[in-house]
Protein backbone atom coordinates (compact mmCIF):
# COMPACT_ATOMS: atom_id res chain seq x y z
CA UNK A 1 0.00 0.00 0.00
CA UNK A 2 1.40 3.20 -0.98
CA UNK A 3 1.16 6.30 1.17
CA UNK A 4 -0.09 10.10 -0.60
CA UNK A 5 0.05 13.32 0.76
CA UNK A 6 -2.59 15.87 -0.32
CA UNK A 7 -0.54 19.68 -0.28
CA UNK A 8 -4.25 21.49 -1.31
CA UNK A 9 -7.57 20.08 -0.37
CA UNK A 10 -8.51 20.98 -3.73
CA UNK A 11 -6.41 17.51 -4.83
CA UNK A 12 -8.27 15.54 -2.11
CA UNK A 13 -11.30 14.90 -4.27
CA UNK A 14 -9.03 12.76 -7.07
CA UNK A 15 -8.04 11.15 -3.92
CA UNK A 16 -11.12 10.42 -2.63
CA UNK A 17 -12.13 9.03 -6.01
CA UNK A 18 -9.32 6.21 -4.98
CA UNK A 19 -8.55 5.68 -1.83
CA UNK A 20 -9.49 6.77 1.51
CA UNK A 21 -5.76 5.97 3.12
CA UNK A 22 -3.87 9.37 2.44
CA UNK A 23 -3.01 12.29 4.49
CA UNK A 24 -3.94 15.42 3.83
CA UNK A 25 -0.76 17.52 5.50
CA UNK A 26 2.11 19.61 4.46
CA UNK A 27 4.56 16.92 5.99
CA UNK A 28 5.72 15.23 3.11
CA UNK A 29 8.78 13.17 4.57
CA UNK A 30 7.32 9.70 4.33
CA UNK A 31 5.32 9.90 1.20
CA UNK A 32 5.65 7.95 -1.85
CA UNK A 33 3.64 10.51 -4.10
CA UNK A 34 2.69 13.86 -3.42
CA UNK A 35 -0.18 15.70 -5.12
CA UNK A 36 -0.18 19.27 -5.45
CA UNK A 37 -1.38 22.25 -7.34
CA UNK A 38 0.03 25.66 -7.05
CA UNK A 39 1.89 25.58 -4.08
CA UNK A 40 5.81 26.27 -4.92
CA UNK A 41 8.03 23.01 -3.85
CA UNK A 42 11.34 24.16 -4.73
CA UNK A 43 12.54 24.26 -0.73
CA UNK A 44 10.57 21.60 -0.05
CA UNK A 45 12.86 18.45 1.58
CA UNK A 46 11.17 15.33 -0.10
CA UNK A 47 11.63 12.18 1.18
CA UNK A 48 13.96 9.17 0.16
CA UNK A 49 10.90 7.46 -0.66
CA UNK A 50 9.11 9.84 -2.83
CA UNK A 51 8.49 8.30 -6.44
CA UNK A 52 6.35 10.88 -8.43
CA UNK A 53 4.94 13.84 -7.97
CA UNK A 54 1.37 14.77 -9.55
CA UNK A 55 0.57 18.76 -10.36
CA UNK A 56 -3.20 18.82 -10.68
CA UNK A 57 -2.77 21.40 -13.56
CA UNK A 58 -0.93 22.22 -16.75
CA UNK A 59 2.05 24.02 -15.84
CA UNK A 60 4.88 22.78 -13.52
CA UNK A 61 7.22 25.96 -12.79
CA UNK A 62 6.29 25.12 -8.91
CA UNK A 63 7.94 21.91 -8.90
CA UNK A 64 11.88 21.32 -9.33
CA UNK A 65 12.19 19.56 -12.33
CA UNK A 66 16.02 19.19 -11.88
CA UNK A 67 16.07 18.01 -8.60
CA UNK A 68 12.80 15.37 -9.68
CA UNK A 69 15.14 13.97 -12.81
CA UNK A 70 18.23 13.72 -10.21
CA UNK A 71 16.38 12.03 -7.84
CA UNK A 72 14.59 9.60 -10.30
CA UNK A 73 10.89 11.07 -9.53
CA UNK A 74 8.67 11.09 -12.28
CA UNK A 75 6.07 14.06 -12.30
CA UNK A 76 2.56 14.38 -14.26
CA UNK A 77 0.54 16.95 -14.90
CA UNK A 78 -2.72 17.00 -16.00
CA UNK A 79 -2.68 18.74 -19.65
CA UNK A 80 -6.32 19.54 -21.19
CA UNK A 81 -7.70 18.50 -17.65
CA UNK A 82 -8.93 22.50 -16.74
CA UNK A 83 -8.87 24.00 -20.30
CA UNK A 84 -12.37 24.61 -20.71
CA UNK A 85 -12.07 26.45 -17.01
CA UNK A 86 -9.15 28.56 -18.63
CA UNK A 87 -10.97 29.01 -22.04
CA UNK A 88 -14.22 30.53 -20.42
CA UNK A 89 -11.92 33.37 -18.71
CA UNK A 90 -9.70 34.22 -21.77
CA UNK A 91 -13.49 34.99 -23.29
CA UNK A 92 -14.80 36.54 -20.01
CA UNK A 93 -11.77 39.07 -20.54
CA UNK A 94 -11.52 39.31 -23.63
CA UNK A 95 -15.33 40.87 -23.66
CA UNK A 96 -14.30 42.77 -20.85
CA UNK A 97 -11.70 44.25 -22.68
CA UNK A 98 -13.52 45.51 -25.64
CA UNK A 99 -15.26 47.91 -23.57
CA UNK A 100 -14.88 49.86 -20.15
CA UNK A 101 -17.08 47.03 -18.50
CA UNK A 102 -14.74 47.48 -15.51
CA UNK A 103 -14.66 51.33 -15.21
CA UNK A 104 -18.71 51.11 -15.66
CA UNK A 105 -19.12 49.00 -12.95
CA UNK A 106 -16.75 50.56 -10.96
CA UNK A 107 -18.63 53.75 -11.35
CA UNK A 108 -21.67 52.22 -9.91
CA UNK A 109 -20.29 50.51 -6.73
CA UNK A 110 -18.31 54.34 -6.09
CA UNK A 111 -21.44 56.24 -6.57
CA UNK A 112 -22.19 57.82 -3.18
CA UNK A 113 -24.23 60.97 -4.21
CA UNK A 114 -27.93 61.53 -3.85
CA UNK A 115 -30.15 61.79 -6.67
CA UNK A 116 -31.21 59.75 -10.07
CA UNK A 117 -28.30 57.67 -10.48
CA UNK A 118 -30.34 55.87 -13.78
CA UNK A 119 -30.20 59.42 -14.86
CA UNK A 120 -26.78 59.86 -14.25
CA UNK A 121 -25.41 56.86 -15.28
CA UNK A 122 -27.24 58.14 -19.06
CA UNK A 123 -24.85 61.49 -19.35
CA UNK A 124 -21.62 59.16 -18.35
CA UNK A 125 -22.10 56.01 -20.02
CA UNK A 126 -20.50 57.43 -23.11
CA UNK A 127 -16.86 57.17 -21.69
CA UNK A 128 -17.41 53.45 -21.07
CA UNK A 129 -18.23 52.79 -24.75
CA UNK A 130 -16.07 50.62 -26.34
CA UNK A 131 -16.41 48.03 -29.51
CA UNK A 132 -17.92 44.73 -30.63
CA UNK A 133 -15.39 41.90 -31.27
CA UNK A 134 -17.21 40.33 -34.20
CA UNK A 135 -15.30 40.95 -37.17
CA UNK A 136 -12.13 41.69 -35.32
CA UNK A 137 -9.08 39.63 -35.40
CA UNK A 138 -8.02 37.79 -32.66
CA UNK A 139 -4.31 36.46 -32.33
CA UNK A 140 -3.90 32.78 -30.52
CA UNK A 141 0.04 32.39 -29.60
CA UNK A 142 -0.31 28.50 -28.67
CA UNK A 143 -2.18 25.78 -30.09
CA UNK A 144 -2.52 23.23 -27.47
CA UNK A 145 -5.46 22.38 -25.27
CA UNK A 146 -5.99 25.61 -24.24
CA UNK A 147 -5.40 28.05 -27.15
CA UNK A 148 -7.19 25.66 -29.39
CA UNK A 149 -10.48 25.92 -27.65
CA UNK A 150 -9.88 29.64 -27.30
CA UNK A 151 -9.71 30.01 -30.72
CA UNK A 152 -12.97 28.02 -31.90
CA UNK A 153 -15.34 29.94 -29.55
CA UNK A 154 -13.95 32.48 -30.98
CA UNK A 155 -14.36 31.92 -34.65
CA UNK A 156 -18.01 31.14 -33.13
CA UNK A 157 -18.42 34.54 -31.74
CA UNK A 158 -17.70 36.19 -35.65
CA UNK A 159 -13.86 36.92 -35.23
CA UNK A 160 -10.74 36.11 -37.80
CA UNK A 161 -8.53 33.87 -35.57
CA UNK A 162 -4.82 34.18 -36.46
CA UNK A 163 -2.87 30.98 -34.85
CA UNK A 164 0.73 30.56 -34.14
CA UNK A 165 2.56 27.91 -32.63
CA UNK A 166 6.06 26.71 -33.17
CA UNK A 167 5.72 23.49 -32.32
CA UNK A 168 2.16 22.39 -34.36
CA UNK A 169 2.58 21.86 -37.84
CA UNK A 170 0.02 23.92 -40.27
CA UNK A 171 -0.84 20.35 -41.27
CA UNK A 172 -1.88 19.29 -37.67
CA UNK A 173 -3.01 22.35 -36.64
CA UNK A 174 -5.49 22.21 -39.23
CA UNK A 175 -6.89 19.27 -38.28
CA UNK A 176 -7.72 20.87 -34.65
CA UNK A 177 -9.22 23.73 -36.37
CA UNK A 178 -10.56 24.24 -39.85
CA UNK A 179 -11.28 28.32 -39.36
CA UNK A 180 -7.85 29.21 -37.87
CA UNK A 181 -5.66 31.29 -40.11
CA UNK A 182 -2.36 29.74 -39.39
CA UNK A 183 0.60 32.81 -39.32
CA UNK A 184 3.84 31.89 -40.95
CA UNK A 185 5.94 34.02 -37.89
CA UNK A 186 4.39 35.76 -34.82
CA UNK A 187 5.75 38.69 -36.66
CA UNK A 188 2.61 38.26 -38.95
CA UNK A 189 0.35 37.47 -36.40
CA UNK A 190 1.70 40.55 -33.85
CA UNK A 191 0.79 42.66 -37.05
CA UNK A 192 -2.53 41.84 -37.49
CA UNK A 193 -4.21 41.06 -34.40
CA UNK A 194 -6.93 43.86 -32.62
CA UNK A 195 -6.79 41.10 -29.82
CA UNK A 196 -3.72 38.96 -28.88
CA UNK A 197 -4.09 35.77 -26.04
CA UNK A 198 -0.73 33.64 -25.14
CA UNK A 199 -1.20 29.88 -24.39
CA UNK A 200 2.38 28.89 -24.01
CA UNK A 201 4.03 27.15 -21.42
CA UNK A 202 6.67 29.26 -19.72
CA UNK A 203 10.24 27.73 -20.45
CA UNK A 204 13.57 29.60 -21.16
CA UNK A 205 12.56 30.11 -25.07
CA UNK A 206 9.15 31.93 -23.77
CA UNK A 207 10.12 33.90 -21.01
CA UNK A 208 9.80 38.00 -21.81
CA UNK A 209 7.89 36.57 -25.47
CA UNK A 210 5.61 39.55 -25.34
CA UNK A 211 8.13 42.87 -24.32
CA UNK A 212 8.66 46.29 -25.92
CA UNK A 213 10.60 44.80 -29.12
CA UNK A 214 7.01 42.74 -29.64
CA UNK A 215 5.01 45.29 -28.74
CA UNK A 216 6.21 47.84 -31.40
CA UNK A 217 4.95 45.69 -34.20
CA UNK A 218 1.67 45.72 -32.74
CA UNK A 219 -1.62 47.36 -33.71
CA UNK A 220 -1.73 50.44 -31.62
CA UNK A 221 -5.05 49.91 -29.49
CA UNK A 222 -3.99 46.15 -29.41
CA UNK A 223 -5.31 44.37 -26.38
CA UNK A 224 -2.81 41.86 -24.75
CA UNK A 225 -4.43 38.61 -22.75
CA UNK A 226 -1.93 36.61 -20.45
CA UNK A 227 -3.48 33.56 -18.57
CA UNK A 228 -0.33 31.66 -18.95
CA UNK A 229 2.28 32.50 -17.17
CA UNK A 230 3.16 36.39 -15.71
CA UNK A 231 7.17 35.63 -16.69
CA UNK A 232 6.14 35.44 -20.40
CA UNK A 233 5.17 39.49 -20.44
CA UNK A 234 7.79 41.96 -19.56
CA UNK A 235 5.90 43.69 -16.86
CA UNK A 236 8.13 46.72 -17.45
CA UNK A 237 7.40 46.85 -20.88
CA UNK A 238 3.78 46.34 -20.65
CA UNK A 239 3.29 48.80 -18.17
CA UNK A 240 5.14 51.59 -20.18
CA UNK A 241 2.84 50.54 -23.00
CA UNK A 242 -0.53 50.94 -21.15
CA UNK A 243 0.84 54.39 -19.84
CA UNK A 244 1.70 55.39 -23.66
CA UNK A 245 -1.40 53.88 -25.27
CA UNK A 246 0.55 51.60 -27.42
CA UNK A 247 -1.08 48.74 -25.62
CA UNK A 248 -5.32 49.37 -24.92
CA UNK A 249 -5.64 47.22 -21.90
CA UNK A 250 -3.25 44.38 -21.02
CA UNK A 251 -6.00 41.69 -19.28
CA UNK A 252 -3.74 38.78 -17.34
CA UNK A 253 -4.50 36.24 -14.95
CA UNK A 254 -1.25 36.98 -12.87
CA UNK A 255 -0.88 39.93 -10.52
CA UNK A 256 2.41 41.76 -10.46
CA UNK A 257 3.64 44.35 -8.72
CA UNK A 258 4.42 46.44 -11.16
CA UNK A 259 0.86 45.60 -13.23
CA UNK A 260 -1.45 45.83 -10.20
CA UNK A 261 -3.41 48.87 -10.42
CA UNK A 262 -2.01 50.48 -13.44
CA UNK A 263 -4.41 52.12 -15.33
CA UNK A 264 -6.16 50.14 -18.37
CA UNK A 265 -4.56 47.05 -17.18
CA UNK A 266 -7.47 44.03 -15.72
CA UNK A 267 -5.95 42.22 -13.39
CA UNK A 268 -7.14 38.95 -12.14
CA UNK A 269 -5.98 36.98 -8.97
CA UNK A 270 -5.07 33.33 -10.60
CA UNK A 271 -9.05 32.36 -11.32
CA UNK A 272 -8.29 30.62 -14.78
CA UNK A 273 -8.66 26.74 -13.51
CA UNK A 274 -10.50 27.60 -10.24
CA UNK A 275 -14.41 26.36 -11.33
CA UNK A 276 -15.31 23.47 -9.46
CA UNK A 277 -15.43 21.65 -12.46
CA UNK A 278 -11.60 22.44 -13.56
CA UNK A 279 -10.46 21.78 -9.99
CA UNK A 280 -12.07 18.32 -9.50
CA UNK A 281 -11.23 16.74 -13.36
CA UNK A 282 -7.30 17.81 -12.67
CA UNK A 283 -7.05 16.49 -9.25
CA UNK A 284 -9.20 13.15 -10.86
CA UNK A 285 -6.42 12.92 -13.58
CA UNK A 286 -3.78 13.62 -11.32
CA UNK A 287 -4.15 10.73 -9.13
CA UNK A 288 -5.26 8.20 -11.53
CA UNK A 289 -1.71 9.17 -12.96
CA UNK A 290 0.11 8.89 -10.47
CA UNK A 291 -1.87 5.59 -8.93
CA UNK A 292 -1.12 3.95 -12.47
CA UNK A 293 2.35 4.66 -12.22
CA UNK A 294 3.13 3.37 -8.76
CA UNK A 295 0.92 0.40 -9.01
CA UNK A 296 1.55 -0.64 -12.61
CA UNK A 297 4.77 1.15 -13.48
CA UNK A 298 2.46 3.19 -16.44
CA UNK A 299 3.59 6.74 -17.32
CA UNK A 300 0.49 8.29 -18.93
CA UNK A 301 2.41 11.71 -19.33
CA UNK A 302 5.18 13.24 -17.64
C1 LIG B 1 -2.36 25.49 -14.58
O1 LIG B 1 -1.14 25.50 -14.71
O2 LIG B 1 -3.04 24.64 -15.18
C2 LIG B 1 -3.03 26.46 -13.66
O3 LIG B 1 -2.11 27.34 -13.13
C3 LIG B 1 -3.79 25.67 -12.67
C4 LIG B 1 -4.09 26.27 -11.34
O4 LIG B 1 -4.70 27.35 -11.23
O5 LIG B 1 -3.76 25.64 -10.36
Amino acid sequence: MYKYHCLNPIAEVGLDRFTTDYAQTAKVEEADAILVRSAAMHDMEFSENLKAIGRAGAGVNNIPLEKCAEKGIVVFNTPGANANGVKELVIAGMLLASRDIVGGINWVQEYEEDGNIAKLAEKQKKQFAGHEIEGKKLGVIGLGAIGVLVANVATHLGMEVYGYDPYVSVDSAWKLSRSIHHATSVDELYKECDFITIHVPATEDTKNLIDKDAISIMKKDVVVMNFARDVLVNGEDMVDALVSGAVKRYVTDFPTPEIAGVKNAIVIPHLGASTEESEDNCAVMAVAELKDYLENGNIRNS
